[in-house]
């Protein structure tokens, strides 16, 4: 396919963009603790450049390091000091031929007050959501200080060579708040009716108009829809209708059009059950009200998706978020006809989890390299034609196949399954996983362009294995389920959650799934959609335990709805033929009649094929599961960075 719209150059106020794809600013804290740039968020950005993409606007760089501080390691403007990083970091950039806007920022009560030791400002004393910590209205002198330092980081950005300057109005952050009746509460000129409540941002815009002229290019971005029904004063379509006329008549030349608020981030960015374009109507919405072009993310993970909004007058360019973590190539890649190599993002959240509920800084499940570019640079070739046998086909083995060939060794990966994707190739299965399929598509082409020998439908025993006289064995066959050794777990009755996921086991009637991580949760959808009464047993207090809430909420919206009998703080002490027997942590015992049962208890490693392979090879190298049971990123990570160092 051709991409004729995409690949179109664009304009933005006096620039032009040598296509139609944009990077949509997104936190990945790779900045020093001081907030300067570091050489890891450096050749991040470097490479996303090199990759094609149109424009960069970096993550949400911070105007202020007093008052707003969102993470230990947040991007800054807000010093001199950060100018020569900043400056460095476009160098960078242009040297790869795209354009590079910073998106500054000030997170007003999303603020953390056990990073920042003091209280947050905002427009008024709204906490950013329930149960987070009260902020403090800011008094008229403090706005006006707020607003200098919006002008003072744009100041720096234009020293440091920047193309222009984007302000975070989006996702209830200061500016949001400010235009936000849920948020602003003011009764003074900042506060009330519209006009007031814009005055915040429009005496911004005047300030960085005033320092820099009109020739320096200007963004917003603003949630066109904060999409929060049932909160009284959350921001509709029209209102993000009439934000943008108010900011397109304030002469900013571009308009970034994402939704969502603090109260439903799902809308900003959606876990993998979103259909990709479920959202385009606000965008297009902008672009057949304004003049000025209109950016616009929409769940973008293919360009063939990202043309079709070009070509139906969606927006003037397409905002790539996640797509630029999975795969900093796209463009490239898109533009050489090989999108069938592009590593599409699943959609997995891994990277919103690291930065929002662990406090670390982003990572990619299928880009391991991501954020690493510094450490990783290009593959070292000295493979020189080495034979290296790779046991097991599932997303380490793949992985750790790819990077191998790409260093130049002869690999042959040996799958026992008539095909490629491993543990994939159970993940795809329940509800909603067509993104998994899609990863499994592209590693299986990767390692087709890159040559390797893939014997599939055999199982790799060393015996079979000699015979290729490998200097090494990577073993990468996974983990087996964990089986608890209580009575009756030998039932006909009991299966585990795989053989339900692979059609092995046809569980029906009332159906208990015992352990709701992730696989419990699935496979529970999974039976609940063919008709089957679900219990659901967990040992520990809440159901879907350590699942990052974003992804927890969405699947559990489904499953909840099939109405499940659940047994949180319930611990499995013996299966039944019709029934299951459960110890609470008061110690009572408790019944439930049942039919069958599903084990989701985690998986282990399967030691004994590593032992096998170590008795009869010198250098055999366990990774992934096979090494240390983990999620997609864990198994990717460890083969990238074991392939990657092999000598
Ligand atoms: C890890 C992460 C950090 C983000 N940080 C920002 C940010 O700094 N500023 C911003 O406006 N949006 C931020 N976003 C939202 C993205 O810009 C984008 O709107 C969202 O990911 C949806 O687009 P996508 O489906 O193409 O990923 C972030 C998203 C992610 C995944």
């Amino acid at each position: 396919m051709e991409y004729k719209r995409l690949f179109e150059k664009g304009r933005i106020g006096n620039l032009t963009l040598r296509n139609r794809s944009v990077m949509s600013p997104m936190a990945t804290d790779f900045a020093d603790h001081d907030g300067t740039v570091s050489m890891k968020l450096l050749r991040y950005y470097q490479e996303r450049a090199r990759g094609g993409i149109g424009l960069i606007i970096n993550e949400y760089t911070g105007v202020d390091h007093v008052d707003s501080v969102p993470s230990p390691h947040n991007l800054r403007a807000s010093a001199d000091w950060h100018i020569a990083g900043l400056e460095s970091l476009v160098d960078a950039v242009h040297a790869y031929g795209a354009l590079i806007f910073a998106q500054i920022h000030h997170g007003g009560s999303t603020s953390k007050p056990a990073l920042s030791g003091r209280q947050s400002l905002s427009a008024s004393d709204v906490p950013a959501a329930p149960g987070a910590p009260a902020p403090r209205a800011m008094t008229i002198e403090e706005i006006k200080a707020v607003q200098k330092k919006f002008t003072d980081a744009a100041v720096r950005c234009k020293k440091a060579g920047y193309d222009g300057v984007e302000l975070h109005g989006a996702h209830s952050y200061l500016i949001g708040q400010f235009f936000s009746p849920y948020y602003n509460k003011r009764t003074d000129e900042y506060g009330g009716g519209f006009e007031n409540r814009m005055r915040f941002t429009g005496e911004i815009i005047d300030g960085i108009r005033a320092a820099l002229g009109s020739g320096f290019p200007l963004s917003v971005r603003i949630s066109g829809d904060e999409m929060t029904p049932g909160v009284p004063g959350a921001l509709t379509l029209e209102d993000g209708l009439r934000i943008g006329k108010y900011l397109e008549e304030k002469g900013i030349d571009v308009l970034n059009v994402s939704n969502g608020s603090a109260l439903n981030g799902n809308a900003n960015c959606d876990p993998y059950s979103y259909a990709p374009g479920w959202k385009k109507h606000v965008a297009k919405a902008f672009k057949q009200a304004l003049k000025i072009p209109i950016i616009a993310t929409n769940t973008i993970k293919d360009p063939a998706f990202a043309e079709s909004l070009l070509e139906e007058g969606v927006c003037d360019f397409v905002g790539l978020g996640r797509s630029q973590f999975a795969d900093p190539d796209f463009m490239k890649k898109a533009k050489e006809g090989r999108e069938d190599e592009i590593r599409q993002c699943i959609g997995c959240m891994v990277c919103r989890e690291r930065l929002l509920a662990k406090g670390q800084t982003a990572v990619c499940a299928v880009n391991p390299r991501m954020g690493r570019e510094y450490l990783y640079p290009d593959y070292p070739r000295n493979g020189s034609g080495r034979t290296v046998c790779v046991a097991g086909g599932g997303p380490g083995g793949m992985e750790a196949a790819r990077v191998l060939a790409e260093r130049g060794f002869a690999v042959t990966l040996i799958e026992k399954r008539p095909d490629l994707g491993g543990a994939l190739l159970l993940a795809d299965k329940p509800p909603h996983k067509e993104l998994i399929t899609r990863l499994i598509r592209t590693m299986k082409r990767e390692l087709e362009v890159l040559g390797v020998n893939v014997v599939c439908g055999t199982e790799a025993t060393p015996e079979r294995v000699k015979k290729y006289a490998p200097e090494a064995v990577f073993i990468a066959t996974g983990a087996v389920p964990l089986i608890p050794k209580i009575p009756g777990v030998d039932l006909p009755n009991v299966c585990t959650a795989d053989d339900v996921v692979e059609g092995k086991a046809r569980p029906a009637g009332r159906v208990a799934v015992i352990g709701t991580g992730m696989t419990g949760l699935e496979t529970a959808e999974m039976l609940g959609a063919a008709g089957c009464d679900l219990l659901l047993v967990e040992m520990l207090p809440d159901i879907g335990p350590g699942i990052f809430p974003v992804i927890r909420n969405d699947i559990l919206g489904r499953v909840m709805a099939m109405k499940p009998e659940v047994y949180a703080g319930h611990k499995l002490v013996e299966i039944l033929p019709d029934g299951i027997r459960m110890t609470r942590a008061d110690g009572a015992v408790v019944e439930a009649d049942i039919d069958a049962v599903v084990l989701s208890l985690g998986i282990r490693p399967t030691r004994n094929v590593v032992e096998a392979f170590e008795a009869a090879f010198e250098r055999v190298i366990p990774v992934a599961d096979a090494a240390t049971p983990g999620r997609i990123y864990e198994a990717t990570k460890d083969a990238f960075d074991k392939a990657y160092h092999f000598e």
